[in-house]
């Protein structure tokens, strides 16, 4: 029996399907590579010294669905395929919706043909949408300011559905927070084309002294300094919640939704600091405008992921920026 781990060759996929194959589980992984390069199938086989079996599909092509299906006995699927980029998705709602709702009913359809009953999804904070109060809590009311945040809402809406109409399937709704930091080989970490949108990212390219300076978007927030206050989470940790969801997905059935984060904030300039300290570069930024559609805070309440999976994080931020350091600066 093997996991079917969709958008696999991504940033978090990646670091998860090393953590799968540490377990010894048998692997399948389906990429389309638009958001990523086949090179970092061959860093996968050397940090984990495993193969395993690989499809270049879209996940959107039914035919190709079928064909790995019948090809391989699939018993879950990890689903991290998807659109990511809030501000593109605003831009090219239709790209979004059809590439991860269209793209996710492809995968269930799949899955109902061949009797897989297991999915561990790819959710995100972002479904808390702009005025729950932090900690957010997984059964606070979900809403989106952005086509990709309804994607997300949408999905869980249809997983749902899905339990509901199936007493044997099994869904586990994973609500990520910030995911940064990478592999400890510094082999595999993320890797955005063009200018980044993400905080890590950008800091990552003024240190390297590809930009001259960070633009802090916002001083003015009720938070310890001023500036926005995010839950970072290191994407080994994350990548072991998604064993600990599997796990949990074998034993029960329904449908479960679980926060990833730490519990722990950490303001722009927080993170700025422990990155200098981390990676020994300055990383120079300047106070600007509030980015629109941001957030003062959030942070998850993590109680339910140790109470249901039994996981909770293991790395402060001082690992996560030495890791991401190591891998982007190549330190
Ligand atoms: P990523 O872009 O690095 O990985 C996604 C992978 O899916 C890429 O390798 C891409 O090539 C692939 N893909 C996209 N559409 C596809 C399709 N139609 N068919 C086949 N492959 C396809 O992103 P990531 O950061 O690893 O995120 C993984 C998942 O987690 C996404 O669903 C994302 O929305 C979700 N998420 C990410 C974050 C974050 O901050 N990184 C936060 C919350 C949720
Ligand atoms: C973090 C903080 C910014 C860039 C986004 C998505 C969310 C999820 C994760 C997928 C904020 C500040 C940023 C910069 C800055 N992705 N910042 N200068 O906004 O929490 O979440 O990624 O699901 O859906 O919205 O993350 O890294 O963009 O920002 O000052 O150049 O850094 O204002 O306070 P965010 P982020």
């Amino acid at each position: 029996m093997s996991v079917l781990v969709t958008g696999g060759a991504g940033f978090i996929g990646s670091h998860t399907v090393v953590q799968l194959l540490e377990k010894g589980e048998d692997i399948v992984i389906l990429d389309n590579f638009s958001n990523s390069s086949p090179d970092v199938l061959d860093k996968i086989r050397q940090i984990s010294g495993k193969d395993f079996g690989f499809y270049r599909a879209d996940m959107r092509d039914a035919g190709k669905l079928d064909t790995i299906f019948t090809e391989n006995k699939i018993e879950a699927v990890i689903h991290f395929a998807g659109l990511k980029a809030v501000g593109e998705s605003v831009e090219k709602p239709l790209e979004y919706y059809d590439n991860n709702i269209n793209g996710t009913l492809t995968v269930l359809e799949a899955m109902k043909k061949h009797g897989c009953e297991i999915m561990i999804f790819s959710s995100s904070a972002t479904v808390y949408g702009n005025d729950n109060p932090v900690p957010f809590v997984e059964g606070m009311k979900t809403s989106a300011t952005n086509p990709y945040g309804w994607t997300k809402v949408f999905i869980e809406h249809i997983l749902e559905g899905v339990c509901a109409s199936d007493k044997d399937f099994s869904a586990v709704l994973l609500r990520y927070f910030n995911p940064i930091g990478a592999h400890k080989s510094g082999l595999i970490g993320e890797k955005p084309n063009g200018i980044p949108n993400n905080l890590m990212p950008y800091i990552v390219k003024v240190a390297n002294g590809e930009y001259d300076h960070l633009n802090v978007f916002g001083d003015d927030y009720d938070t310890v300094d001023g500036t926005g206050v995010r839950d970072y989470i290191h994407v080994v940790d994350l990548a072991d919640g998604h064993l600990a969801a599997l796990s949990y997905a074998r034993k029960n059935r329904g449908v479960q939704t679980v926060n990833l984060g730490t519990g722990k904030g950490t303001s722009v300039l927080e993170l700025v600091r422990a990155f200098e300290k981390a990676s020994g570069k300055k990383v120079p930024y300047v106070i600007a405008p509030r980015r629109p559609g941001d957030i003062a805070e959030c942070y998850a309440d993590v109680s339910k992921a140790k109470e249901v999976l039994g996981w909770q994080a293991k790395y402060d931020i001082d690992d996560m920026c030495r890791d991401n350091a190591r891998w982007a600066l190549k330190l």
